[in-house]
């Protein structure tokens, strides 16, 4: 029960990680604030899950709802303690040299402004609470490209750098500031993102399932489990010397290259080797 008495905020809480994240601090004593724009999907974990889970609606492209999330909940339980900035989506596709004006901003404000308005309107309810810290979505996406579309990547590398400059303006107060970056978890994000016909969902939730389970050195699929153990530990007060810092949950997919831990995939020295060995039979 780590967070026994804590009020948690949590974006992006009806699907994948955040759901997940919201069973866990339940279960450990928190009342958790889930948020979302999928109303019904919220609805459903608050009437489904154990524990004290409060759904309320909020767009973090919005500021103004963002701050009746925190300004609700504090008023409700008399401050904030944890806020996990979760929320988030595939953002825009294109590449840099095709992407509009329009569309990267959405993307910057769903994926970075989102996560620097829900640290700038929680921190008035979190300030003078012992343990406060934020948990921050970013991703592998930022450690460099071929993980996501251009825009994304960028967001995340953005949420790494707000992460710490964050943790140095909050250290006075006593408010920790962490990230999280997941590798390739199996959640809705891929099918909605995409944009993935009702009739194909099914197909594709099952190939998508497939290929996370081969993606990465651990030679299982992601799961949202995964990402929100850390989020809690991060939350935890044994983290309470971590603040700045990032945790990559990603099974090793950013370790290096696949041919470096998958032996049915030869690099250059296997194949250096496999010529010489043709080379050695011809003479
Ligand atoms: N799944 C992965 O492989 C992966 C990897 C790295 C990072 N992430 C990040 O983890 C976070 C959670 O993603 P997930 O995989 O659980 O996806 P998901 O699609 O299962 O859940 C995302 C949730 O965010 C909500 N959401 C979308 N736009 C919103 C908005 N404007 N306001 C409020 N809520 C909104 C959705 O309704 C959904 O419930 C995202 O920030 C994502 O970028 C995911």
């Amino acid at each position: 029960m780590r967070f026994s008495g804590k009020t948690v905020i949590i974006t992006g809480a009806a699907s994948g990680i955040g759901a997940e994240a919201t069973r866990l601090f339940a279960s450990e004593g928190a009342t958790v604030f889930a948020s979302d724009i999928d109303d019904d999907g919220g609805s459903k974990l608050e009437s489904e899950t154990d524990g004290d889970v409060r759904y309320r609606h909020c767009d973090v492209c919005s500021p103004e709802d963002i701050r009746k999330l925190m300004d609700g909940a504090a008023g409700e339980t008399g401050g904030i303690d944890v806020v996990f900035n979760n929320a988030g989506a595939g953002g825009a596709r294109p590449g840099i040299d095709e992407i509009e004006p329009d569309e990267w901003d959405r993307t910057m404000d769903l994926l970075l402004r989102s996560v620097a308005m829900g640290i700038r309107y929680a921190v008035p309810h979190m300030k003078g609470r012992k343990g406060a810290s934020f948990v921050n979505v970013s991703s592998v996406a930022a450690v460099g490209p071929g993980y996501s579309p251009t825009a994304y990547a960028v967001a995340k590398a953005g949420v790494l750098h707000l992460t710490k400059c964050a943790a140095t303006d909050l250290a006075q107060h006593g408010i920790r500031v962490n990230a999280v970056q997941p590798g390739f978890i199996n959640t809705n994000i891929f099918t909605s993102s995409l944009e993935v016909p009702e009739e194909m969902v099914d197909t594709a939730k099952a190939a998508i399932a497939q290929m996370s389970s081969n993606a990465q050195p651990v030679m299982r699929g992601g799961q949202p489990r995964d990402i929100a153990e850390a989020v809690a530990f991060l939350a935890s007060d044994a983290a309470g010397f971590m603040t700045g810092a990032s945790m990559i949950v990603d099974g090793g997919i950013t370790l290096g290259p696949r041919h470096s831990w998958d032996p049915e995939t030869p690099g250059l020295f296997e194949a250096l080797e496999a010529m010489e060995k043709q080379a050695q039979g011809q003479s």
